[in-house]
């Protein structure tokens, strides 16, 4: 029997949901681990990941920019690219396992900067089919191409070549499918020279993969309780 994105995301809400909020942030029972940083979510977004790949700076002077997010969650990434989003045209394709019920999502955001823009991607949560590619124009210059589904299924059945990449999934130790090597080959095959990385974690087995597959790492200074953060860029394939 197929099931409604709606009656999934009742499921999760109300049968067996797999996540809590554990002082003030949203955490995971599936994976036993937060979302999101503790103190501040926004300014981590903002650090690691828009920072991280000089987004704004290379927003500028381009006609299309494609994003690709590894791990969706709450949509903060997502949410937060689009506020500050100036260029002509952004495509932003992530993949989510686990949908989090639209409740939760204007949760997260309440009372935050993104919760108007929240509010938006809570109307259109609702109507998403609960597998594969939803593509959903979000603003006028703004396309969700949104996969329901594991990451590798994801990666593996598109052709689009990314600007940048975000690799947020849970932490490697608890969540190794999101940062296999099968993963890393397909960040390459889809990069160009030139297409950036970032991510909250610097695990040597990660440092080690990426290298091999031909990105060049710098470890930046963290931020809210973490030390340091990866950034890369692709230089070829390996
Ligand atoms: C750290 S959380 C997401 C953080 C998110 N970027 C945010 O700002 O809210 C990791 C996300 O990856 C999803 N996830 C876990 N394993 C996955 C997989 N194999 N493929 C796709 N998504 C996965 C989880 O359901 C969760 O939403």
């Amino acid at each position: 029997m197929t099931h409604t994105f709606q009656e999934k995301v009742q499921s999760y809400d109300f049968n067996e949901p797999d996540w809590v909020w554990r002082d003030g942030r949203l955490w995971s029972l599936r994976y036993d681990d937060g979302f999101t940083q503790k103190e501040d979510p926004l300014a981590e977004s903002q650090h690691v990941f828009i920072e991280g790949n000089q987004l704004l700076q290379r927003w500028q002077n381009r006609d299309t920019f494609c994003i690709a997010e590894l791990g969706f969650g709450t949509g903060r990434n997502f949410l937060n690219c689009c506020q500050q989003f100036t260029g002509p045209k952004l495509i932003y394709w992530a993949t989510e396992l686990h949908p989090l019920p639209a409740n939760i999502l204007l949760q997260v955001h309440a009372r935050s900067p993104l919760q108007y823009l929240s509010n938006q991607l809570a109307a259109i949560w609702t109507t998403l089919q609960p597998h594969g590619l939803q593509i959903i124009k979000f603003t006028p210059s703004v396309e969700l191409h949104l996969w329901l589904g594991s990451s590798l299924s994801g990666l593996e059945q598109t052709e689009m070549q990314f600007d940048a990449w975000f690799l947020d999934g849970f932490s490697p130790k608890r969540n190794p499918d999101m940062w296999s090597p099968s993963i890393i080959t397909q960040l390459a095959r889809l990069s160009q020279p030139g297409t950036t990385l970032a991510t909250y974690s610097v695990a040597s087995s990660l440092q080690r993969d990426l290298r091999q597959a031909g990105f060049d790492l710098k470890l930046r200074q963290g931020s809210g309780g973490k030390r340091q953060v990866l950034a890369a860029v692709f230089k070829k394939q390996a």
